[in-house]
């Protein structure tokens, strides 16, 4: 193992807006063998995530900060190198949540096998049957709880988790309305995924009057990926009881000192519920997630994008796209195999 050596990004100083090459700097080190229960995976995939910006801050979060001088936390997809765990074997591929490195080393526990041979491409594991199809999955029907009928408003509704939330919408029978930041993202939404009105929030003007406009029944679902101004508009938009899933807030993430919302007393005004999650709430039910997601997408009900950037010194200018909306769907780094 020793003569293996191990590229990782780490986390050097907490940034303040968006992170620089400076925040994160790389580092080679000699990969360990693997100590008795773990396993070292070479990662073919590494997932770029949103949330991976709030892990390098120092608020609450959902799980701990990233620790000053720790590789930079993200969701990898790898094969195994060497395992010291009879549960794992050199060439078995799994899941685990690793680092933007080369190498991940975790205790075979934290792995989840993956069965290759049934000839699905591995990268759709992070995204449309993995945490980001997850999200829209439990996101939208346990938390946004839509009925046939209704409306159901989305941001960064191109996205990976927002283009999930919007056909599974219209699969319930609802009215499905998407804001995404260009004209071409909003094309896709119409005219491939079936969306009922879309808003170019970049172009659109009045947030309130586009979401009127667009909406003229009121809102009664709003998947809020973006917070900001857009989920102040949308609050004066709402239908009594309607319900507000919070699951990001991404334009605030480089934002220091952003300005909450202001208008939450609609909250009282129209009975609305306004609930954020995360997708670990729903651990236990991963499988019922991924079964159904498998399905749909199997059948052609669930179209997804994907963008697969090759490098990992790709990983930070990549990363940072997601912030200005320059990706196209799930967000992916792909290291080679040999
Ligand atoms: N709660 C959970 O468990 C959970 C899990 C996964 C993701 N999330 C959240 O879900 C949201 C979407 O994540 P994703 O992985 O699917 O990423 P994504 O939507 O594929 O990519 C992020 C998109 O956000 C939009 N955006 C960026 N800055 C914006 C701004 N200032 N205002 C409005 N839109 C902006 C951009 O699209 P445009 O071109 O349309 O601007 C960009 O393409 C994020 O808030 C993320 O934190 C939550």
């Amino acid at each position: 193992m020793t003569d293996l050596i191990n590229r990782q990004y780490y986390l050097a100083s907490r940034p303040v807006g968006k992170p620089d090459a400076s925040h994160v700097p790389y580092r080679d080190v000699a990969v360990s063998e693997p100590a008795p229960g773990e396993v070292v995976l070479r990662n073919l995939y590494i997932s770029l995530d949103p949330a991976i910006r709030g892990w390098m801050g120092d608020d609450p979060n959902y799980i701990e900060p990233i620790a000053l001088g720790n590789a930079v936390r993200s969701s990898v997809l790898g094969r195994v190198v060497a395992s010291n765990s009879p549960d794992f074997a050199p060439g078995d591929v799994a899941m685990t949540m690793g680092a933007w490195e080369r190498y991940t080393t975790v205790p075979a526990a934290a792995l989840n096998k993956l069965d290759e041979s049934a000839g699905i491409p591995l990268s759709l594991f992070l995204g449309v049957l993995g945490p980001t199809g997850l999200t829209a999955y439990f996101g939208l029907l346990d938390v946004g709880r839509p009925k046939a009928g209704e409306t159901v408003l989305v941001s960064a509704a191109a996205g990976a988790v927002g283009s999930v939330v919007g056909q599974i919408a219209k699969m319930r029978g609802c009215r499905v309305v998407g804001m995404a930041g260009s004209d071409d993202k909003c094309r896709w939404l119409r005219d491939v995924l079936g969306f009922d009105a879309v808003i170019n929030y970049k172009t659109c003007g009045d947030y309130g009057a586009a979401i009127r406009g667009a909406c003229p029944a009121g809102v009664d679902v709003y998947f809020d990926n973006v917070g900001g101004e857009i989920l102040d508009a949308t609050l004066l938009c709402l239908n009594k009881f309607a319900r507000v899933a919070v699951c990001g807030w991404i334009s605030t993430y480089n934002v220091p000192d952003a300005p909450g919302p202001k208008n939450l007393w609609q909250l009282v005004a129209e009975s609305v519920t306004l609930q954020g999650f995360t997708v670990l709430d729903y651990l236990e039910r991963f499988g019922e997630g991924i079964a159904q997601l498998a399905q749909w997408v199997m059948a052609g009900d669930i179209s997804y994008r994907e963008e697969i950037v090759d490098g990992l010194d790709n990983v930070l200018p990549t990363f940072l796209r997601l912030f200005d909306g320059s990706n196209q769907g799930k967000l992916i780094i792909r290291l080679p195999e040999d």
